[in-house]
Parts: C-alpha cells; sequence; structure tokens
C-alpha cells in the first residue's frame, strides 16, 4: 500500500462511525422459541443500547449452528466480504477456531448469558449492549468503506431453522 493510501485510510478510520439503525429479530420455529423483546434504545446523544430476549419452548438446546454473513447495499443488499457458519456450541470453549465469529462474539460475549457452551437450558438474554462498545470495536479492526451494512445471522440446530436476526448500521 502506498503511504498516502494508507494515511487516507488511518485518516478515515480516525473519523468513520458506525451507527446501528434497526434491528430485527424473528422466530423461524413457534416450536424453538420466541422473542419476547428485540429493541434498540436511545438513553441519551452517547448512550443506545440493544436488548433482546429469546423464550426457549425446547429445553436443553444441545446444537447450535450460526451462519453469519455480512451484506453491504449496493442495489439491495448483496454479500459482502464474510459468509461463515460456526458450531455456536463450541465457540466458546475453542473461541480460535474462526477468528471473525470470534470477533462477533468477543463483542458480545459480557452482555449475553449465551457465554457458555452447550446445552443452554435457559432463555436467551442479551442485556443492554452498548452501540459505543460496538462502534469502537467494529471501526477499530475492520477498516470497511462508508456504507450501508446488514449482519445477518441465522441460527439453527441440527439443520432446522430457529432463528434469523437482522442487525442494520450505517459506516460513515
Ligand atoms: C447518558 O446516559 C448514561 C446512562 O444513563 C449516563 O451514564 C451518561 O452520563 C449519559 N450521557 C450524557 C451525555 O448525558
Ligand atoms: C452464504 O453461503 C451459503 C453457502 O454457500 C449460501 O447458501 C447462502 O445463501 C449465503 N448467504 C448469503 C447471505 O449470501
Ligand atoms: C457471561 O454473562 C454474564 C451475564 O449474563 C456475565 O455476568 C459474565 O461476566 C459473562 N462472562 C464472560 C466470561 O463474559
Amino acid at each position: 500500500m502506498s503511504s498516502l493510501l494508507l494515511f487516507a485510510s488511518i485518516l478515515h478510520l480516525i473519523n468513520s462511525r458506525f451507527e446501528f439503525t434497526n434491528v430485527e429479530c424473528t422466530s423461524l420455529s413457534k416450536k424453538f422459541g420466541e422473542f419476547e423483546y428485540c429493541y434498540l434504545k436511545s438513553v441519551n446523544r452517547t448512550f443506545k443500547y440493544w436488548s433482546a430476549k429469546l423464550k426457549l419452548y425446547q429445553k436443553p438446546i444441545k446444537a447450535l449452528e450460526v451462519n453469519l454473513a455480512l451484506m453491504k447495499r449496493f442495489n439491495g443488499y448483496k454479500p459482502f466480504l464474510y459468509n461463515i457458519t460456526v458450531n455456536a456450541c463450541k465457540l466458546f470453549v475453542n473461541p480460535k477456531s474462526s477468528p471473525v465469529a470470534k470477533f462477533f462474539y468477543d463483542s458480545i460475549q459480557t452482555f449475553t448469558n449465551m457465554n457458555h457452551s452447550c446445552p443452554y437450558n435457559h432463555d436467551i438474554l442479551l442485556d443492554k449492549l452498548p452501540i459505543e462498545f460496538v462502534n469502537h470495536r467494529l471501526t477499530k479492526i475492520l477498516p470497511f468503506p462508508e456504507g450501508n451494512y446488514l449482519i445477518q445471522t441465522h441460527w439453527s440446530s441440527s439443520g432446522s431453522p430457529c432463528a434469523l436476526i437482522k442487525v442494520y448500521g450505517t459506516l460513515s
């Protein structure tokens, strides 16, 4: 990389900001469970968080896979850089198995009770994940171009679809 390009990207990184615009949590199997709530809340200009609760009807969960796809809006959302599937049950035991999954996992692990390996025999909570914290990690670690992004996670258990979680955001 030329030094000019490098300088430009450093400048860009310092100034860039990832803003969450929307979250959507959808249960894909009413037998598996349902979301009691899933929302973004702005407390004030600097503190915005994401909370969600998934009530599980079939406990314990012994198998859980997650497909994580990053998409960027061009003419509709198109796959962008990452599309990976990992065993969510083993992620916590062996977080190094996938660096990308580990990055997303590290971003949420202190804010969720899903931060241990399977089985999960309790409802799943995401408790006030501060957006600033994720902003910081995203813009510091992932030097992405500006635009609108969608982080889509598709959850399934032994091949059966369970839930679809979409997080929309803008990098400016
Ligand atoms: C925003 O709210 C948080 C949590 O209540 C508080 O700690 C923080 O000081 C507030 N910031 C501003 C600028 O009011
Ligand atoms: C991710 O890759 C899988 C397997 O190739 C494909 O079926 C799926 O549609 C892809 N997801 C997205 C969002 O493009
Ligand atoms: C796991 O989540 C709980 C809250 O549900 C938190 O108190 C604990 O510190 C977390 N553990 C790790 C290792 O992040």
